[in-house]
């Protein structure tokens, strides 16, 4: 099932997502839904509370981004309550986009290596390390489970520069190939 994306402005985007209970309902079917949902808005990572879900989850596909980033190939991951636990000194700056901010496009740094645990769809558990532009994705959506969004890392110069751009995206005037929820909508 599609889910809506919720956009920028949304709440719950701001707000640090709580520890995905192992006992909760239903948890391949979400994980499930939001690749659904990823995959029909062309995404390469998707993370709960841009469902509308304060939950500490997120799913990744990179290899559509192979070509260019072979580190992602078969990159697909669901990551239940990650933790980063290492995080390389180097960092790499790379141009970045975001479901919930369709239309901005910018340059963030990121540290170019990381080390993360967590949980799969099946409550397995796992210990890797990720680089190149998977481990970007995957600090991506990280970044939305602490109730933060790719441009917050952006300078105040480039984040006026979008300023108009962000007040669509807020009022719902933003166009869109997928479902969303607007704040002003
Ligand atoms: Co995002």
């Amino acid at each position: 099932m599609i889910l809506s994306i919720y956009l920028y402005g949304q709440q719950v985007l701001r707000k640090e997502a709580e520890e995905t209970p192992e006992d909760y309902p239903q948890l391949k079917e979400l994980v499930a839904n939001m690749f659904e949902t990823m995959y029909h808005a062309d995404g390469v990572g998707l993370a709960a509370p841009q469902v509308g879900l304060s939950l500490r989850m997120f799913v990744v596909d990179g290899d559509v981004m192979a070509d260019d980033f072979p580190e992602c190939k078969g990159f697909k991951r669901a990551m239940i309550n990650p933790s980063i636990i290492e995080r390389s000194e180097e960092e790499i700056l790379l141009e970045e986009g975001c479901l919930s901010l369709p239309g901005i496009h910018e340059k963030v740094f990121r540290p170019a290596r990381i080390r993360i645990r967590y949980m799969d769809e099946n409550l397995a558990k796992h210990e890797e390390e990720i680089e190149g532009f998977a481990a970007r994705i995957v600090q991506h959506e990280y970044e939305h489970l602490e109730g933060r969004v790719f441009i917050d890392n952006i300078s105040g110069i480039r984040k006026q520069l979008n300023k108009s751009k962000l007040n669509n995206i807020i009022k719902g005037t933003t166009n869109c190939s997928y479902r969303t929820k607007a704040v002003g909508k």
